[in-house]
């Protein structure tokens, strides 16, 4: 896989007509079974070709100048799927970071992940925390995991390390304020997501990045994950490049 190593993580990111471009996308990426379904294979099938479409992504996303792109790619919920399906899963993450890792190194990709780590197995705890270590100190493409994630347990979690850190006496309540939940997060240091892409039809969050989206401009497309390609992702891209962010305030027009 080649990701552009040497773009300018400093330079506007801004389209042909200077629209200006998202500097954090984050996917969900839905459909892999129904993919797989509607052409009579397994749905494993399904998301074997949903990993191929994940490295076209993430090979375009550094080729457009994007800075970070979160994938959405096992949820804490999807513990529930049949027990063979979660194997395959994590066979399919065991085979990315085996494949992917050095690649994406080289190509100066720096992997993030987030998501609940307490109860996760030795050996995919520390597939983990090989990628993140390796890739550490790259100043490209911020490519973040979202593994064992649920928004919910996310606040959860930092909402409790905030109260233990007041009830221990190194902060005031009235000090747990918005920037200190942000910093507590475990995406503290990155971007909201700008935009947020799901694919196969499905309109909703699915307890993704629920404190981070409340500004995200949202992308739905019809086409299943394993057919989301190149194109598609240009076409989320001036979709959004189209758009007129408010933050609440007047559009520039009202001004
Ligand atoms: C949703 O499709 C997809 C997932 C639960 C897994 C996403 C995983 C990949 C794209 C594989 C590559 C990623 C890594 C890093 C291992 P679905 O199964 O819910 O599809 P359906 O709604 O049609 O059933």
């Amino acid at each position: 896989m080649s990701v552009s190593p040497d773009r300018n993580l400093h330079a506007p990111a801004a389209d042909e007509t200077g629209a200006k471009m998202p500097r954090h996308v984050a996917f969900i990426m839905d459909g892999n079974g129904r993919w797989a379904t509607a052409r009579g294979l397994p749905r494993t099938e399904g998301h074997r070709q949903g990993l191929a479409a994940l490295r076209k992504v993430i090979r375009h996303a550094g080729r457009v100048g994007i800075e970070t792109i979160t994938i959405y790619s096992f949820s804490s919920e999807n513990w529930n799927r049949p027990q063979a399906e979660v194997s395959f899963l994590m066979g399919l993450l065991r085979r990315f970071v085996q494949r992917d890792l050095s690649e994406l190194h080289e190509a100066n990709v720096r992997i993030r992940i987030i998501g609940g780590r307490s109860d996760l197995e030795p050996g995919i705890l520390a597939l983990l925390k090989e990628a993140e270590d390796l890739t550490r100190h790259n100043t490209g493409l911020n490519l973040v995991v979202a593994f064992n994630y649920g928004a919910r347990s996310e606040i959860v979690r930092a909402a409790q390390e905030l109260a233990a850190k007041v009830q221990a006496g190194d902060m005031q309540p009235a000090e747990i304020t918005e920037d200190a939940i942000t910093a507590a997060l475990d995406t503290s240091g990155l971007p909201d997501p700008d935009l947020i892409i799901r694919t196969s039809g499905e309109m909703r969050l699915s307890n993704f990045l629920l404190w981070q989206a409340a500004y995200s401009e949202f992308y739905f497309c019809d086409l299943y994950w394993p057919d989301f390609d190149e194109a598609a992702f240009d076409k989320a891209l001036s979709c959004f490049c189209s758009r007129e962010r408010r933050y609440g305030g007047l559009d520039a027009k009202a001004n």
